[in-house]
Protein backbone atom coordinates (compact mmCIF):
# COMPACT_ATOMS: atom_id res chain seq x y z
CA UNK A 1 0.00 0.00 0.00
CA UNK A 2 1.05 3.28 -1.35
CA UNK A 3 0.04 6.27 1.08
CA UNK A 4 0.46 9.40 -0.62
CA UNK A 5 -0.84 12.43 2.02
CA UNK A 6 -0.25 13.28 4.77
CA UNK A 7 -3.41 13.32 7.04
CA UNK A 8 -3.53 9.38 6.56
CA UNK A 9 0.28 8.84 7.57
CA UNK A 10 -0.46 11.50 10.45
CA UNK A 11 -3.41 9.04 11.67
CA UNK A 12 -1.61 5.97 12.23
CA UNK A 13 -3.00 4.00 8.69
CA UNK A 14 0.98 2.67 8.00
CA UNK A 15 1.10 1.25 11.69
CA UNK A 16 -2.46 0.17 11.23
CA UNK A 17 -1.81 -2.02 7.51
CA UNK A 18 1.38 -2.64 9.05
CA UNK A 19 0.48 -4.64 11.77
CA UNK A 20 -2.17 -6.09 9.25
CA UNK A 21 0.71 -7.63 7.39
CA UNK A 22 1.04 -5.08 4.62
CA UNK A 23 4.23 -3.98 2.92
CA UNK A 24 3.29 -0.07 3.26
CA UNK A 25 5.83 2.92 1.48
CA UNK A 26 5.29 5.43 4.34
CA UNK A 27 6.41 6.33 7.59
CA UNK A 28 4.09 5.84 10.48
CA UNK A 29 2.57 8.22 12.66
CA UNK A 30 5.71 8.56 14.70
CA UNK A 31 7.49 9.18 11.61
CA UNK A 32 4.98 11.48 9.93
CA UNK A 33 5.16 14.14 12.98
CA UNK A 34 8.07 15.50 11.55
CA UNK A 35 5.29 16.97 8.65
CA UNK A 36 2.40 16.97 11.21
CA UNK A 37 3.87 18.59 13.88
CA UNK A 38 6.09 21.58 13.40
CA UNK A 39 7.21 22.30 16.50
CA UNK A 40 8.42 18.36 17.13
CA UNK A 41 10.19 18.54 13.97
CA UNK A 42 12.15 21.81 15.29
CA UNK A 43 12.96 20.57 18.44
CA UNK A 44 14.10 17.10 16.37
CA UNK A 45 16.33 19.57 14.75
CA UNK A 46 17.72 21.30 17.11
CA UNK A 47 18.33 18.04 19.37
CA UNK A 48 20.53 16.90 15.94
CA UNK A 49 21.97 20.29 15.29
CA UNK A 50 20.35 20.26 11.87
CA UNK A 51 20.56 23.53 10.37
CA UNK A 52 17.39 25.44 10.21
CA UNK A 53 15.47 28.72 11.67
CA UNK A 54 15.87 30.25 15.04
CA UNK A 55 12.63 29.37 16.83
CA UNK A 56 10.59 29.73 19.48
CA UNK A 57 7.50 27.31 20.10
CA UNK A 58 4.10 29.00 21.88
CA UNK A 59 0.94 27.82 23.12
CA UNK A 60 -0.20 30.75 24.37
CA UNK A 61 -1.66 33.60 21.84
CA UNK A 62 -1.03 35.92 24.48
CA UNK A 63 2.50 35.24 24.74
CA UNK A 64 3.29 34.46 21.43
CA UNK A 65 1.91 38.27 20.46
CA UNK A 66 4.37 39.76 23.08
CA UNK A 67 6.52 37.91 21.78
CA UNK A 68 6.39 38.78 18.09
CA UNK A 69 5.79 42.65 19.51
CA UNK A 70 8.95 42.77 20.93
CA UNK A 71 10.83 41.50 17.68
CA UNK A 72 12.41 43.92 15.61
CA UNK A 73 11.31 42.73 12.25
CA UNK A 74 8.26 40.22 11.66
CA UNK A 75 8.99 36.64 11.76
CA UNK A 76 7.41 33.98 10.32
CA UNK A 77 4.26 32.36 11.64
CA UNK A 78 3.67 28.74 11.30
CA UNK A 79 0.49 26.64 12.93
CA UNK A 80 2.37 23.28 13.98
CA UNK A 81 -0.51 20.90 12.83
CA UNK A 82 -1.28 20.01 8.53
CA UNK A 83 -2.88 23.22 7.12
CA UNK A 84 -2.32 21.77 3.54
CA UNK A 85 0.10 24.00 2.97
CA UNK A 86 -1.38 27.09 4.20
CA UNK A 87 -0.69 27.23 7.57
CA UNK A 88 2.49 29.26 7.21
CA UNK A 89 2.55 33.33 7.69
CA UNK A 90 5.24 35.36 5.79
CA UNK A 91 3.77 38.66 7.14
CA UNK A 92 5.87 41.75 6.19
CA UNK A 93 4.78 43.55 9.11
CA UNK A 94 4.08 43.14 13.04
CA UNK A 95 0.54 44.09 12.83
CA UNK A 96 0.05 40.68 9.90
CA UNK A 97 2.36 38.61 12.58
CA UNK A 98 0.16 39.36 14.98
CA UNK A 99 -2.97 38.81 12.59
CA UNK A 100 -1.07 35.94 11.46
CA UNK A 101 -1.22 34.15 15.52
CA UNK A 102 -5.13 35.11 15.78
CA UNK A 103 -6.12 33.22 12.96
CA UNK A 104 -4.24 30.49 13.98
CA UNK A 105 -5.16 30.61 17.84
CA UNK A 106 -8.12 32.72 18.54
CA UNK A 107 -10.10 32.32 15.48
CA UNK A 108 -8.34 28.60 14.84
CA UNK A 109 -9.18 28.81 11.15
CA UNK A 110 -6.74 25.45 11.27
CA UNK A 111 -8.45 23.91 14.16
CA UNK A 112 -6.58 21.48 15.99
CA UNK A 113 -3.62 22.23 14.10
CA UNK A 114 -3.13 25.68 15.67
CA UNK A 115 -3.10 24.95 19.25
CA UNK A 116 0.55 26.06 18.87
CA UNK A 117 2.67 28.08 16.79
CA UNK A 118 6.64 28.14 15.66
CA UNK A 119 7.58 31.76 15.85
CA UNK A 120 10.67 31.98 13.59
CA UNK A 121 13.59 34.39 12.17
CA UNK A 122 12.47 35.44 8.17
CA UNK A 123 15.31 33.83 6.40
CA UNK A 124 16.17 34.97 2.62
CA UNK A 125 17.23 33.27 -0.55
CA UNK A 126 16.39 30.75 -3.40
CA UNK A 127 14.01 27.39 -1.96
CA UNK A 128 14.80 24.54 -3.22
CA UNK A 129 13.35 20.58 -2.28
CA UNK A 130 15.28 17.74 -1.53
CA UNK A 131 13.33 14.35 -2.07
CA UNK A 132 14.89 10.93 -0.51
CA UNK A 133 13.82 7.72 -0.15
CA UNK A 134 14.25 5.96 3.06
CA UNK A 135 13.93 1.74 3.70
CA UNK A 136 14.45 2.55 7.77
CA UNK A 137 18.80 2.42 6.99
CA UNK A 138 20.07 3.43 3.51
CA UNK A 139 18.98 7.04 1.79
CA UNK A 140 18.46 7.20 -1.79
CA UNK A 141 18.66 11.55 -2.86
CA UNK A 142 16.04 11.83 -6.04
CA UNK A 143 16.32 14.59 -8.17
CA UNK A 144 16.62 18.31 -7.08
CA UNK A 145 13.22 20.31 -7.65
CA UNK A 146 12.10 23.82 -7.34
CA UNK A 147 8.35 24.27 -6.02
CA UNK A 148 5.86 27.45 -6.51
CA UNK A 149 4.40 27.91 -3.18
CA UNK A 150 2.47 31.16 -3.76
CA UNK A 151 -0.24 31.83 -5.16
CA UNK A 152 0.88 34.23 -7.97
CA UNK A 153 2.97 35.73 -10.33
CA UNK A 154 6.39 36.52 -8.53
CA UNK A 155 6.02 34.89 -6.12
CA UNK A 156 3.34 37.03 -4.42
CA UNK A 157 -0.29 36.30 -2.63
CA UNK A 158 -1.06 34.25 -0.56
CA UNK A 159 1.15 30.66 0.17
CA UNK A 160 -0.80 27.12 -1.13
CA UNK A 161 0.04 24.00 -1.50
CA UNK A 162 2.26 24.48 -4.53
CA UNK A 163 1.09 26.24 -8.45
CA UNK A 164 4.10 24.43 -10.04
CA UNK A 165 7.27 23.10 -10.10
CA UNK A 166 10.20 22.12 -12.20
CA UNK A 167 13.27 19.24 -12.26
CA UNK A 168 16.18 19.41 -11.58
CA UNK A 169 17.24 22.58 -9.56
CA UNK A 170 20.31 24.57 -11.01
CA UNK A 171 20.67 25.86 -7.60
CA UNK A 172 21.95 22.59 -6.17
CA UNK A 173 25.62 21.08 -7.82
CA UNK A 174 27.24 18.43 -6.12
CA UNK A 175 29.33 20.00 -3.42
CA UNK A 176 25.87 21.52 -1.92
CA UNK A 177 23.93 18.38 -2.67
CA UNK A 178 26.67 16.41 -0.34
CA UNK A 179 26.42 18.89 2.00
CA UNK A 180 23.18 18.58 2.11
CA UNK A 181 23.08 14.86 2.55
CA UNK A 182 25.58 15.74 5.89
CA UNK A 183 23.88 18.23 7.39
CA UNK A 184 20.25 17.09 7.16
CA UNK A 185 19.23 14.47 5.62
CA UNK A 186 21.63 11.97 7.39
CA UNK A 187 21.06 13.52 11.00
CA UNK A 188 17.62 13.51 10.29
CA UNK A 189 17.19 9.45 10.12
CA UNK A 190 19.93 9.39 12.99
CA UNK A 191 17.51 11.85 14.95
CA UNK A 192 14.36 9.98 14.25
CA UNK A 193 16.35 6.21 14.95
CA UNK A 194 17.28 7.67 17.88
CA UNK A 195 13.48 8.11 18.84
CA UNK A 196 13.09 4.50 18.18
CA UNK A 197 11.51 5.37 14.77
CA UNK A 198 12.05 3.35 11.51
CA UNK A 199 11.10 5.47 8.57
CA UNK A 200 9.83 3.64 5.56
CA UNK A 201 8.76 6.17 2.62
CA UNK A 202 9.74 9.13 1.06
CA UNK A 203 11.67 12.06 3.40
CA UNK A 204 11.34 15.48 1.83
CA UNK A 205 13.03 18.65 3.18
CA UNK A 206 12.12 21.76 2.08
CA UNK A 207 15.22 24.07 2.17
CA UNK A 208 16.50 27.67 2.04
CA UNK A 209 20.02 28.05 0.18
CA UNK A 210 20.91 31.06 2.65
CA UNK A 211 24.47 33.06 2.68
CA UNK A 212 25.06 30.74 5.98
CA UNK A 213 24.02 27.43 3.77
CA UNK A 214 21.25 25.45 3.78
CA UNK A 215 18.64 25.49 6.16
CA UNK A 216 15.59 23.27 6.78
CA UNK A 217 11.85 25.06 6.43
CA UNK A 218 10.18 21.87 6.70
CA UNK A 219 9.84 18.31 6.13
CA UNK A 220 7.02 16.62 4.43
CA UNK A 221 7.12 12.75 5.02
CA UNK A 222 5.94 12.06 1.56
CA UNK A 223 6.49 13.16 -2.47
CA UNK A 224 5.04 16.75 -2.53
CA UNK A 225 2.23 17.79 -5.18
CA UNK A 226 3.65 19.06 -7.20
CA UNK A 227 7.04 18.15 -6.82
CA UNK A 228 5.92 14.27 -7.50
CA UNK A 229 4.50 15.11 -10.96
CA UNK A 230 7.62 16.87 -12.04
CA UNK A 231 10.25 14.13 -10.57
CA UNK A 232 7.82 10.67 -12.06
CA UNK A 233 7.94 12.28 -15.84
CA UNK A 234 11.77 11.62 -15.49
CA UNK A 235 11.86 8.77 -13.38
CA UNK A 236 12.48 5.50 -15.63
CA UNK A 237 13.45 2.60 -13.20
CA UNK A 238 10.26 0.79 -12.61
CA UNK A 239 8.67 2.89 -9.69
CA UNK A 240 7.22 -0.03 -8.14
CA UNK A 241 10.22 -2.12 -7.65
CA UNK A 242 12.04 0.60 -6.14
CA UNK A 243 9.01 1.01 -3.56
CA UNK A 244 8.93 -2.37 -2.69
CA UNK A 245 12.66 -2.24 -2.13
CA UNK A 246 12.03 0.91 0.23
CA UNK A 247 9.75 -1.24 2.30
CA UNK A 248 11.71 -4.39 2.46
CA UNK A 249 15.19 -2.24 3.75
CA UNK A 250 17.01 -3.13 0.50
CA UNK A 251 16.98 0.48 -1.22
CA UNK A 252 20.95 -0.61 -1.53
CA UNK A 253 19.83 -2.96 -4.10
CA UNK A 254 18.30 -0.71 -6.06
CA UNK A 255 19.44 2.03 -8.85
CA UNK A 256 17.46 4.35 -9.99
CA UNK A 257 17.91 5.49 -13.54
CA UNK A 258 16.54 9.08 -14.39
CA UNK A 259 15.73 10.82 -18.01
CA UNK A 260 18.43 13.51 -18.90
CA UNK A 261 16.70 16.95 -19.64
CA UNK A 262 13.95 18.31 -17.27
CA UNK A 263 10.32 18.81 -16.48
CA UNK A 264 8.04 21.48 -15.48
CA UNK A 265 4.70 21.11 -14.15
CA UNK A 266 1.95 23.32 -14.33
CA UNK A 267 -1.03 23.95 -11.64
CA UNK A 268 -4.60 24.75 -13.09
CA UNK A 269 -6.66 25.45 -9.69
CA UNK A 270 -10.03 26.57 -9.11
CA UNK A 271 -11.22 29.95 -8.93
CA UNK A 272 -11.26 30.93 -5.33
CA UNK A 273 -8.50 28.45 -4.81
CA UNK A 274 -6.64 28.21 -2.10
CA UNK A 275 -9.74 29.75 0.25
CA UNK A 276 -12.98 28.30 -1.51
CA UNK A 277 -11.80 26.48 -4.95
CA UNK A 278 -15.35 26.57 -6.76
CA UNK A 279 -16.20 23.00 -7.86
CA UNK A 280 -18.68 21.00 -10.27
CA UNK A 281 -16.99 23.64 -13.02
CA UNK A 282 -16.70 22.03 -16.79
CA UNK A 283 -13.28 21.05 -18.05
CA UNK A 284 -12.63 21.00 -21.66
CA UNK A 285 -9.50 20.48 -23.66
CA UNK A 286 -7.90 17.74 -22.04
CA UNK A 287 -7.66 15.51 -25.15
CA UNK A 288 -5.69 18.45 -27.20
CA UNK A 289 -3.53 18.86 -24.26
CA UNK A 290 -2.43 15.69 -23.62
CA UNK A 291 -1.42 15.20 -27.73
CA UNK A 292 1.20 18.02 -27.15
CA UNK A 293 4.77 16.08 -27.21
CA UNK A 294 5.99 14.93 -23.75
CA UNK A 295 2.57 15.92 -22.25
CA UNK A 296 1.34 14.32 -19.24
CA UNK A 297 -1.78 15.38 -17.26
CA UNK A 298 -2.33 14.29 -13.78
CA UNK A 299 -5.55 14.63 -12.46
CA UNK A 300 -5.69 15.86 -9.20
CA UNK A 301 -9.24 17.85 -8.02
CA UNK A 302 -11.54 16.31 -11.11
CA UNK A 303 -14.59 14.55 -10.90
CA UNK A 304 -16.57 12.94 -13.85
CA UNK A 305 -20.41 13.36 -13.21
CA UNK A 306 -22.94 10.69 -14.32
CA UNK A 307 -23.25 12.17 -18.04
CA UNK A 308 -19.43 11.21 -18.53
CA UNK A 309 -18.02 15.64 -18.36
CA UNK A 310 -14.90 16.01 -16.54
CA UNK A 311 -15.63 18.99 -13.48
CA UNK A 312 -13.73 20.33 -10.92
CA UNK A 313 -13.80 19.11 -7.63
CA UNK A 314 -11.29 20.39 -5.45
CA UNK A 315 -8.39 23.59 -5.14
CA UNK A 316 -5.92 22.27 -7.36
CA UNK A 317 -7.53 21.00 -10.34
CA UNK A 318 -4.66 19.62 -12.85
CA UNK A 319 -1.47 19.18 -13.06
CA UNK A 320 0.19 19.55 -16.71
CA UNK A 321 3.31 18.14 -16.38
CA UNK A 322 5.90 17.94 -19.73
CA UNK A 323 9.76 16.48 -20.23
CA UNK A 324 12.01 17.82 -22.41
CA UNK A 325 15.53 18.27 -23.29
CA UNK A 326 16.00 21.68 -21.43
CA UNK A 327 13.84 23.33 -18.61
CA UNK A 328 12.96 25.59 -21.03
CA UNK A 329 11.30 23.24 -23.31
CA UNK A 330 9.71 21.61 -21.25
CA UNK A 331 8.27 24.70 -19.36
CA UNK A 332 6.89 25.85 -23.14
CA UNK A 333 5.43 22.47 -24.07
CA UNK A 334 3.40 22.68 -20.27
CA UNK A 335 1.98 26.12 -20.82
CA UNK A 336 0.91 25.03 -24.25
CA UNK A 337 -1.10 22.07 -22.99
CA UNK A 338 -1.89 24.14 -20.09
CA UNK A 339 -3.54 26.94 -22.44
CA UNK A 340 -5.25 24.27 -24.33
CA UNK A 341 -7.25 22.76 -21.13
CA UNK A 342 -10.47 25.33 -20.28
CA UNK A 343 -12.70 25.85 -17.06
CA UNK A 344 -14.65 29.69 -16.22
CA UNK A 345 -11.85 31.05 -13.83
CA UNK A 346 -8.89 29.15 -14.41
CA UNK A 347 -6.28 30.02 -12.46
CA UNK A 348 -2.37 29.47 -13.18
CA UNK A 349 0.60 31.25 -12.56
CA UNK A 350 2.58 31.86 -15.98
CA UNK A 351 6.08 32.31 -14.17
CA UNK A 352 6.54 28.29 -13.63
CA UNK A 353 10.58 27.81 -14.42
CA UNK A 354 11.15 30.99 -14.99
CA UNK A 355 13.22 31.94 -11.93
CA UNK A 356 15.53 29.06 -12.79
P1 LIG B 1 6.61 25.60 4.80
O1 LIG B 1 5.23 25.01 4.57
O2 LIG B 1 7.08 25.55 6.20
O3 LIG B 1 7.61 25.15 3.78
O4 LIG B 1 6.44 27.13 4.45
C1 LIG B 1 5.85 27.54 3.25
C2 LIG B 1 6.67 28.60 2.61
O5 LIG B 1 6.81 29.71 3.50
C3 LIG B 1 8.10 28.18 2.28
O6 LIG B 1 8.17 27.51 1.07
C4 LIG B 1 8.79 29.52 2.28
O7 LIG B 1 8.60 30.20 1.04
C5 LIG B 1 8.09 30.28 3.36
N1 LIG B 1 8.84 30.16 4.63
C6 LIG B 1 8.68 29.21 5.58
N2 LIG B 1 9.53 29.40 6.61
C7 LIG B 1 10.26 30.50 6.30
C8 LIG B 1 11.31 31.23 6.96
N3 LIG B 1 11.78 30.86 8.14
N4 LIG B 1 11.82 32.30 6.32
C9 LIG B 1 11.33 32.70 5.13
N5 LIG B 1 10.35 32.08 4.46
C10 LIG B 1 9.81 30.99 5.03
N1 LIG C 1 4.31 21.23 -2.71
C1 LIG C 1 4.57 21.02 -1.34
C2 LIG C 1 3.75 20.00 -0.70
O1 LIG C 1 3.30 19.04 -1.31
O2 LIG C 1 3.53 20.12 0.49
Amino acid sequence: VVIGPEEPLAEGWADKLRDAGRLVFGPTADGARLEADKAWAKQLMRGASIPTAEARIFSDATAATAFVRSRPTPPVVKATGLAKGKGVFVPDTIGQAVEAIDKIMIAKVFGAAGSQVVIEERLEGPEVSVLALVDGRNIYVMETCQDHKRLADGDTGPNTGGMGAFCPSRQVDDALMQRIERQVLVPTLDALRREGIDYRGVLYAGLMLTPAGPKVLEYNCRFGDPECQALMVRLESDLLEVIIATCEGRLHEVDLTWKPGASCCIVLAAPGYPDTPKAGLPISGLEAAAAVPGVTIHHAGTKRTPDGAIVTAGGRVLGITAAGSSIEEARSMAYRAADLVHFDGKLLRRDIGIKV
